[in-house]
């Protein structure tokens, strides 16, 4: 059986920066389940598909053939035989996939994308339903938070050191609609699993974060 472990939380905690880095020093997949709900939603965004439409993205999500490669250990995206990885972390693409995520045609189709690559491969795996969903078995789980101001100010100082022009009003206004989006959808919405350990980084570095992970990694080992 392979190892699986399950980080869920909000957009902007931190899940993907300290899920790569718990994957290299303990050996496991990084899989990143955001990149494929927004390779899907580039897709529904060329199609000009509606994603309020459930029947128009049901149909269209089976034109999109979604897989996932590792190159150089980085996970690499393809659509219809495309490399897309460069063009999923917008603000566009990423709105449009907290829309057409909520739609459960999509996510029937990403759910057992996700849980062939758990079942092969000893994965950390973040999203938002990984522990309540896709790996309830998981050995280990846990969901990542920090307060809608602490993302914000996150978020506002990457974009700044991007040398984007942005302001954190908006960013936080935006990160509040969309948690408000992801944890009130019908369909698997963004929740803690009972047995998640939570983890609150708001006040921590991001090797803090990682260590008391690895930490919670130790205590339901291989
Ligand atoms: O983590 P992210 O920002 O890359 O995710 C983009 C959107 O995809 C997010 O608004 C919610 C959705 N998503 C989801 O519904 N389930 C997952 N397992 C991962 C992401």
């Amino acid at each position: 059986m392979s190892y699986n472990v399950a980080i869920d939380g909000p957009a902007g905690a931190g899940k993907s920066t300290i899920a790569r880095a718990v994957a290299r020093r303990r050996n496991l997949i990084y899989v990143d389940t955001g990149a494929m709900y927004r390779a899907m939603a580039l897709f529904m965004l060329r199609e000009r598909v509606d994603p309020g439409d459930a029947d128009a993205v049901g149909r269209k999500c089976q034109e999109a053939d979604i897989t996932i490669r590792y190159e150089n250990g980085e996970q690499v995206v393809y659509l219809n035989g495309e490399n897309v990885t460069p063009l999923l972390r917008t603000e566009e693409v990423g709105n449009m996939a907290s829309l057409t995520s909520a739609q459960p045609a999509v996510r029937r189709k990403l759910v057992e994308l996700q849980q062939t690559l758990a079942r092969e491969s000893d994965c950390i795996m973040d999203g938002r339903d990984i522990g309540t969903c896709v790996l309830p078995d998981a050995q280990v789980k846990i969901y990542l938070t920090a307060s809608s101001q602490v993302r914000a100010r996150r978020r506002f100082d990457e974009l700044t050191a991007r040398g984007e022009k942005c302001d954190l009003a908006r960013i936080r206004a935006d990160i509040e609609e969309r948690d408000d989006r992801d944890m009130h959808r019908e369909t698997s919405p963004l929740r803690q699993a009972e047995d998640a350990v939570l983890v609150d980084s708001s006040e921590m570095t991001v090797e803090e974060v990682i260590d008391r992970i690895l930490e919670i990694c130790e205590k339901s080992p291989r």
